[in-house]
């Protein structure tokens, strides 16, 4: 969830929210329907109004969209925007959309469930002939020197006064960050990783291999990655390292240890992206070959973020189709509160059974109640 902070930087960054703004005024009629999917505090919703939508859909399940019910009002929109909160996946719409707009990256476009929600949308909300904004997404990959973050993260980790803590580079290493490099941090001219075309993706996973030329000797820390956006033709901004600060920055797939590039050498890639769970499985392997071919001088890592989820072996065994899943003391109760919502029972008198049937996990009315809140917010209407 971000905080109110968060959605303040994203307002900030100018050269995302003007390219937002663009577009929208170029897609924008009075006839216009538009979707903004991921809403936030709706500052989309408002632009879009504000170039002359007819009807505005703000969706985002963040209580912070219900800034934009006041903001919508005091900026003379209450008439035309809806506000929904709610994840897209779960809305249904009187009307479909002409626009769909939305930023539901991260550091780059595969980010948790961004494409399945927008393949979604886009079979569910959006007319035919309809545009989603961004239109495309480009996503480069280049070696980097980043020796300062590279040793700064592992610093904590080095075994000292006969403590060994190394076994968290292992989960280091496995870890893609947000990084800003330099442009001449970069070993060489980026490698295309992947085209996103919003309007025609249909698989949730991504996979691009690739090489780069090495152009100048120097030690390299592992693969940065970065997007250009069309928002609509001819609306474009880039997350390139010495491109404007702005929230994104690049993504750092690190290598396990810093190597030492030549001109001449080149480095190949094949980087993976799985959505798994509402998360990314990020799998990326390098071969650095000598003098640009592949012989016994050849370095070669393959990485993944599997590797980093501590808690993960457990989390895969409950995924198996073959897995027999069995109610924890917690999913009782859960399925008692369930029970009493569809018997028309009240808040009340959930909690106050829960607090008869359960002493020893339930103290006060006040605790059971917030129980039985937590899964009215997730489950109930
Ligand atoms: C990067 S913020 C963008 C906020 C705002 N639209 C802006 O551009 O400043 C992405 C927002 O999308 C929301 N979000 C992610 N997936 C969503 C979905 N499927 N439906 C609705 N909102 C979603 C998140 O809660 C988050 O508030």
């Amino acid at each position: 969830m971000y905080s109110l902070d968060n959605y303040g930087t994203m307002i900030a960054d100018r050269v995302r929210l003007d390219a937002h703004a663009e577009a929208l005024r170029r897609v924008v009629t009075p006839s216009t329907v538009v979707v903004d999917i991921g809403a936030g505090t709706g500052i989309m919703s408002l632009l879009a109004c504000k170039f002359g939508a007819r009807r505005v859909y703000a969706v985002e399940p963040s209580p912070a969209v219900q800034l934009l019910v006041e903001a919508a009002r005091d900026s003379g929109y209450a008439d035309r925007i809806v506000v929904l909160q709610r994840r897209s996946n779960e809305v249904t719409l009187p009307e479909r959309a002409d626009v769909i707009v939305s930023d539901l990256r991260g550091v780059l476009p595969p980010f948790r469930t961004h494409f399945a929600d927008i393949v979604d949308a886009r079979e569910r909300l959006l007319a035919k002939g309809g545009r989603l904004v961004p239109a495309t997404d480009t996503v480069w990959i280049a070696p980097v020197s980043a020796q300062e973050a590279f040793e700064e993260r592992r610093r904590p980790w080095q075994d000292r006064d006969g403590l060994v803590l190394r076994s968290a580079l292992r989960v280091l290493d496995s870890s893609p960050f947000k990084h800003r490099a330099r442009p001449e941090d970069l070993l060489g001219p980026a490698a295309r990783w992947a085209d996103i075309d919003y309007q025609r993706i249909t698989s949730f996973a991504l996979r691009g291999a690739g090489s780069c030329n090495v152009a100048r000797a120097g030690t390299a820390h592992g693969l940065l990655a970065w997007f250009d956006t069309v928002l609509v033709e001819g609306v474009e901004y880039s997350n390139a390292p010495g491109t404007v600060d702005g929230i994104y920055g690049q993504f750092l797939f690190p290598w396990p240890e810093p190597i030492s590039l030549q001109e001449g050498d080149s480095v190949a890639f094949d980087v993976r992206a799985d959505p798994i769970g509402g998360d990314i499985l990020w799998t990326w392997t390098s071969e650095i070959r000598r003098g640009g071919s592949l012989d016994a001088g050849t370095t070669r890592f393959r990485q993944s973020t599997l590797n980093s989820r501590l808690t993960l072996p457990d989390s895969l065994r409950k995924r198996a189709e073959s897995f027999t899943p069995t109610l924890s003391p917690a999913g009782i109760r859960g399925l008692e509160v369930l029970e009493g919502i569809r018997a028309g029972k009240t808040v009340g008198e959930i909690a106050a059974r829960l607090l008869e049937t359960h002493p020893d996990r339930f103290r006060s009315m006040d605790d059971a109640q917030g129980f039985v809140a937590e899964l009215i917010e997730h489950f109930c209407v």
